[in-house]
Order: C-alpha cells, then structure tokens, then sequence
C-alpha cells in the first residue's frame, strides 16, 4: 500500500432534523482512504453507510467536520469547484442504479467514459460489459435488475476514477454473480491503482477487501 491519502474525514458528524426531531447518525468519524487501497463498510440498515459515502463524495455536507481530498478541505469550496473534483476523481455507484432511460445500456457506459477516455470510448464500453457479463440490449428497460446493476459498475469504473464509491452495488445480484462481478471490479482497481470504498452486507465480497470498517452507533471501528 502506498501512504498517499486519496480522501481523509477528520471527525465528521451529521445530524438530520425529521418531524422536529434531530438524529445523529454520524458521530465523530476519522477515516483515511489510501491510494490503491480497498475498503468495505458494514453494518445495519439505518447505521448511516450511504450518508457517509455521499459525504465521501462531497454530494452531501457534513453538520460537521472536514473532508480532505488530496490534501485539500472541500468545506468550503464552491459547487463549482466540487463539481471539478467530483468529475476528476470521483465515481459512484449508487444504491438504487439510476441509468438514463432514454439510452441504450451500451450509450449509458459511453457517455460517461468518453469524458475520461475519448474516441477509445467505444470499445471499452462494448468490453467492460462483456467482461461484466451483460447481454446487448437496445433499451435499459429490456434490462434485468441485475443487468442494470452491472451496468451501473461498468459506468461508474470506466471512467477509472481515482476514487470509486460504491453503495450495494451487487444488492440485486446472486451471490455468485456478485462475487464475479466484483472480482472483475477489484481486478480493475488493483490494475490502475484505485481505491474503492464499498458499502456491502455480503461477507464474502467484504473478505477480499483491505479493510472492514463497521459503522454501528455514529462511530466506526476497524474489523480484524
Ligand atoms: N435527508 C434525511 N433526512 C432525515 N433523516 C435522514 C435523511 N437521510 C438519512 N436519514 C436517516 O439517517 C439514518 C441513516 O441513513 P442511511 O441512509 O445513511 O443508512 P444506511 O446505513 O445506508 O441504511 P441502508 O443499509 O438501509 O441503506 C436513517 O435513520 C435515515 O432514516
Ligand atoms: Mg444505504
């Protein structure tokens, strides 16, 4: 492992107010994510993972606390300048997909990568997702919630991010489909050097990170 930090959070807490009521989810988080290095969070449904990582990824802010990215605190920067951040070296695979309808699943992984990659957009598109094993389809509603989960991954790694952040992405899969898609995931990562932060509850996928981290009562803690 390097000891470059690609993003640290120095206690990070967040708080929401619903029904005029406050929670504390996040409660004094410190975490350093290196460069190459692979991390999984666990822990219960509620324990505050997807708010973590969208602070992670600067789409949300914290109440408190800072947000390092390559040695620089986003705290306050513009959306402007976030939005520049967030494109050079940020990808997310959100929980629930999101792929644009309206363009094949092919043309979804290409519009995203050609903004990294160029021309070769193409045929990387087209090879990232037979490597994912996703059949072609002229439509994503043709797709199945599998598929579509796949190529919401192909996406979000074909820009090779320096920084991947992933929320379930394998919930919709079998476990062994998961496992193989995120072995090809992890090839990748280890290939070009990025890191991954993903939020799993599947033991196996959580086993071939670097680290475990659980999130349980706003805090998180290391698993051996
Ligand atoms: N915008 C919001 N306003 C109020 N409460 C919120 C908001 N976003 C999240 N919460 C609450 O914060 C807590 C943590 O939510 P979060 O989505 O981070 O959990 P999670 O660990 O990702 O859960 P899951 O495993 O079910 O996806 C939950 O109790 C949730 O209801
Ligand atoms: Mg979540």
């Amino acid at each position: 492992m390097g000891d470059e930090v690609v993003i640290e959070l120095i206690d990070i807490k967040k708080s929401f107010v619903s029904g005029g009521k406050v929670i504390d989810v996040l409660k004094g988080i410190n975490l350093r994510v290196y460069r190459g290095e692979l991390i999984a969070i666990v822990g219960a449904s509620g324990s505050g993972k997807t708010t973590l990582l969208s602070i992670m990824g600067t789409i949300l802010k914290p109440s408190s606390g800072k947000v390092i990215i390559d040695g620089k605190d986003v705290s306050n920067m513009s959306e402007k300048e976030l939005e520049k951040i967030r494109g050079k070296k940020i990808s997310f695979v959100f929980q629930n997909g999101y792929l644009i309808e309206e363009l094949s699943p092919l043309e979804n992984v290409e519009i995203i990568s050609s903004r990294a990659l160029g021309k070769k957009s193409y045929e990387i598109a087209r090879k990232i997702l037979s490597d994912f094993g996703v059949p072609e389809r002229a439509n994503v509603w043709e797709l199945s919630g599998g598929e579509y989960q796949r190529v919401a991954i192909a996406r979000a790694i074909s820009v090779m991010p320096e920084i991947l952040l992933a929320d379930e992405p394998t919930g919709n899969l079998d476990s062994k489909t998961a496992e193989t898609v995120m072995e090809e995931v992890i090839r990748i990562c280890r290939e070009n050097k990025l890191s991954m932060v993903v939020v799993t509850h599947n033991t196996e996928i959580a086993k071939k990170m670097d680290k475990i981290y659980r999130l349980a009562d706003g805090k998180i803690v290391e698993e051996k």
